[in-house]
């Protein structure tokens, strides 16, 4: 086994936007390089909706048609629903028996967030909750994966994580588990066309794979620099939305000429705005017809998610024999 080993999840909450498309790039990019396994991780997301739960196969499939049209591979990554691999859940629990509750209490994700959902009136004081970084320790271990691509806000789970493998070595007198590192990559943080974080319940975000009038219209609406009235009043490219769009999906001559153009007052907000349409209409264009693709043969997405979770049990399912023999099951 030559190739590094990298698990990755992410949580079953719709579609996806354009702001997760840096992310999966990283992903789609390390299909070559390393041993791949990228898993929609429906029991993670019960932890905060345990009480409403009817949309998340739903939200499973349509995660899955946008991880293939935007480029992970089946025939080069292993994709699969964390839920259909329950060699997961025993992991949890035997992890569960050596790990100190006090680990999982002073993770700051937990008080933060169970303070937070507390704010909005909902109570996640449950075992569950607290055990989230254990199932996450345990999603990452099973496949012995030595890296992790995350974003910075899942330091402190894979911290837990080192720590988790390094006891149950310790403890088991084994090698079983490596101590997996964070993949820190560059992601472009994307404010929705509002200005404001991002976010599906802002109404604010641009979906994968859209496309022609809606993408358009989304554009338009974008905020652009509030203190440019008339056509040809200097701007400020720098407090601007398109701005920002622009320094990422349009070519950097393009955007440097913009940039001055705006300061000098000699591009109007509307043409500027049609240049950005154009860019994004590039990048969108083929994940929309690849999503198209995939929605008429939902068939074949359950299939290569079942395929996914086939291969995913097997490499699971020879770790949890060592781990049984180490801990004499
Ligand atoms: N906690 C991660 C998030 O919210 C999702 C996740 C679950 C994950 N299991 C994982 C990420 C394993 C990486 C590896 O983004
Ligand atoms: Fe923004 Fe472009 Fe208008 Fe300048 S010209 S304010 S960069 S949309």
């Amino acid at each position: 086994m030559t190739k590094g080993r990298i698990l990755s999840g992410m949580r079953p909450t719709g579609k996806l936007h354009i702001g997760h498309l840096s992310v999966l790039e990283n992903w789609v990019n390390m299909q070559n390089e390393y041993k791949c396994f990228y898993s929609i991780v429906d029991w993670h997301a019960l932890t905060t909706s345990f009480d409403d739960t009817g949309d998340i196969r739903e939200n499973c499939l349509q995660m899955a048609i946008d991880w293939l049209s935007v480029g992970i591979d089946p025939e080069k990554s292993v994709i699969f629903i964390q839920s259909a691999v329950k060699e997961h859940a025993e992991l949890m629990l035997l992890f569960s028996m050596v790990t100190p509750i006090s680990w999982l209490e002073r993770c700051p994700t937990y008080k933060d967030q169970v303070m937070q959902l507390g704010k909005e009136g909902k109570d996640i004081n449950t075992y569950g909750f607290l055990g989230y970084p254990l199932l996450q320790a345990a999603d990452i271990l099973i496949y012995r994966a030595d890296t992790v691509p995350v974003g910075e806000d899942q330091l402190p789970h894979l911290e837990l994580t080192r720590e988790v493998a390094r006891r149950f070595n310790f403890m088991y007198k084994t090698d079983i588990f490596p101590e997996p590192q964070a993949k820190l990559a560059k992601v472009a943080l994307l404010p929705g066309i509002d200005g404001r974080k991002m976010s599906k319940s802002y109404n604010n975000a641009i979906d994968l794979g859209s496309a022609g009038n809606d993408l358009a219209a989304q554009v338009r609406m974008m905020i652009t620099d509030p203190n440019r009235v008339r056509k040809n009043d200097p701007g400020n490219p720098d407090v601007c939305i398109v701005n920002i769009y622009h320094g990422i999906y349009s070519n950097a001559t393009e955007v440097l000429e913009l940039q001055e153009a705006c300061a000098k007052g000699t591009v109007g907000c509307v043409d500027c705005k049609n240049k950005l349409g154009k860019s994004l209409e590039q990048v969108m264009e083929p994940i929309k017809a690849k999503r198209a693709d995939f929605e008429a043969k939902p068939g074949l997405v359950t299939e290569i998610l079942k395929m996914g979770a086939e291969k995913a049990r097997k490499e699971a399912a020879m770790t949890m024999e060592l781990v049984r023999e180490v801990m004499k099951l």
